[in-house]
């Protein structure tokens, strides 16, 4: 197959890219250019931006694919200008995402079939919801169209979330022994998936004809809690993990802007099943494990210098010591 990845030297794509290539497809990708890690050579390079709605669509019409792999529609109009782009390609894979269902989640191990409440957030959530309904839409009368839903996914190139904030200094703070703030223990669960076992479920979707018309979720079906995954970073770290609960109030009362990644997603249990991309492909399951994943992670944020140093950020010291200060008062 010939393949088409509008994105594909990212996080999840980059991986895609490698899984096609091991597998002797044909692949070209369409990106900035702007990503540090250079790519195979047996890769054709489209360079330009989507946001140029008429260059990427007149530079992809020239072109035929059996299959696009969207990565970065995030808008029902990125996903009309895909479809100007590519119209008659054989399948258009939309990367959405769990994110489409909530916050409020409503229930654990849903299907594709549970509420889309995310189409009330007015942002990243709704923007895909009417992405996915705009394909799906088209999917009955023209071109066959599979919808993925990713759980959290990560591998090199990608940022290491902890439960509370979008920052990178909680690693920092592991390597120097300091303690990290957890929400009511970190005891919410997420489904934290390698990218590469991602994208073997990517590839095995691509060319699948009982996947058109189908939303899927590609989602790790073992959920982790929060606390566990900072466990295994600093097991990665040779440290041992030191945590201090905080309720989730506190924290936004302490500086509502950062802690906001709480209430927006990652302070809620995030679980969905696994079983729409089972029903499909069968034999799939992540065969990489989170430690080795976030082995590989940690060693590429290292790399890049992409850890900052914690001592730049009083704040969660001093939250850490209020609490400790409470519970002495009432010890
Ligand atoms: N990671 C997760 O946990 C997760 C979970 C659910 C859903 N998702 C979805 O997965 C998708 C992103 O996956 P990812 O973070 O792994 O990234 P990715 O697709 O692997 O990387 C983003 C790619 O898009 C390119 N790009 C970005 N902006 C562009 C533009 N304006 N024009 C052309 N190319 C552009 C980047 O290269 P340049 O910067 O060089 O252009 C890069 O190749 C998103 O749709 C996201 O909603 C991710």
């Amino acid at each position: 197959m010939h393949v088409l990845i509008i994105g594909g030297t990212g996080n999840i794509s980059r991986a895609i890219v490698q899984v096609l290539l091991r597998d002797g497809h044909k692949v070209t990708i369409y990106n900035r250019g702007q990503r540090v890690d250079g790519q195979p050579s047996d890769v054709e390079v489209l360079l330009g931006d989507r946001r140029d709605r008429a260059a990427f669509e007149a530079l992809l019409q020239t072109r035929s694919f059996d299959v696009a792999i969207d990565m970065i529609a995030f808008t029902a109009d990125d996903a009309a200008s895909t479809l100007r782009a590519v119209p008659n390609v054989g399948q258009l894979i939309q990367t959405s995402t769990v994110m489409t269902y909530g916050p409020p989640f409503t229930a654990l191990y849903q299907g594709t079939d549970a509420p889309l409440n995310g189409r009330h957030d007015g942002g990243y959530g709704a923007g895909k919801v009417a992405a996915d309904e705009l394909l799906l839409g088209q999917s009955a009368s023209g071109v066959p169209v599979t919808i993925v839903k990713p759980s959290f996914t990560f591998g090199p190139g990608h940022p290491l979330f902890r439960q509370v904030d979008w920052s990178m200094r909680w690693l920092d703070r592991l390597q120097k022994g300091k303690p990290i703030i957890e929400a009511a223990e970190g005891l919410n669960y997420f489904q934290f998936l390698p990218s590469a076992d991602a994208a073997e479920a990517y590839v095995a979707l691509c060319g699948l004809s009982a996947a058109h018309g189908k939303v899927v979720h590609v989602v790790n079906p073992h959920a982790t809690t929060w606390h566990e995954w900072h466990g295994i970073a600093a097991q990665v770290l040779g440290v041992p993990l030191e945590t201090v609960s905080v309720p989730w109030d506190v924290l936004v009362a302490a500086d509502a802007k950062r802690y906001s990644a709480l209430t927006t997603c990652l302070g809620h249990n995030q679980v969905f099943s696994a079983d729409s991309l089972l029903a499909l492909v069968p034999d799939w399951q992540p065969r990489v494990p989170l430690l080795q994943a976030v082995t590989e992670t940690i060693e590429w944020l290292q790399r890049h210098n992409q850890i900052e140093d914690c001592e730049s950020d009083p704040l969660e010291d001093r939250i850490i010591a209020a609490m400790r200060q409470i519970k002495a008062t009432f010890a």
